[in-house]
């Protein structure tokens, strides 16, 4: 099956906190991607929790729905061939310990919780998560 076009991003509540929405996306153009949807928002509990729903069982899930509750968020549809695994490849590892020179992690994120941004895992996610967030009259 051919690789799909589309990921979902998030800019997280500490890079927005450390202004670092205009840098981020700057890299993002840089890379090459279009942005088809973008909204700044604050997500409530319960859509943290959806959002991560996956993650339920893990024992950081609590902590993670609290940080990404505790500000607001800048949500993407972004555009590029490939768009998943070129995504993931500039963003980095999700601890920013282990993340490549250059990559968004490494320059922007704090740690393991608080890595700046997040980056959809697979095409199927990449449009449910685009779904989560836009309707499609919020879509270009
Ligand atoms: O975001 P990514 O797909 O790289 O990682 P994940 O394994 O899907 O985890 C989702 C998010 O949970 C991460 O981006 C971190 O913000 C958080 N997390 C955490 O707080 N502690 C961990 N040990 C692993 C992940
Ligand atoms: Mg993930």
């Amino acid at each position: 099956m051919a690789a799909g076009n589309i990921t979902l991003t998030m800019i997280k509540p500490d890079a927005v906190r450390k202004n670092n929405i205009g840098p981020i996306l700057g890299k993002i153009n840089e890379a090459g991607f279009r942005i088809r949807a973008m909204k700044y928002t604050q997500l409530t509990k319960a859509q943290a929790e959806a959002f991560y729903a996956v993650h339920a069982e893990r024992p950081f899930y609590a902590d993670l729905v609290a940080f990404m509750t505790s500000g607001p968020i800048v949500a993407a549809i972004l555009e590029k061939d490939n768009a998943v695994q070129e995504f993931r490849k500039l963003i980095g590892s999700t601890n920013p310990k282990d993340a490549a020179p250059g990559t968004i992690r490494q320059l922007f994120a704090e740690d393991v919780q608080n890595n700046a941004v997040h980056g959809s895992d697979s095409d199927e996610n990449a449009n449910i998560e685009a779904d989560f967030h836009f309707a499609k009259t919020e879509r270009f």
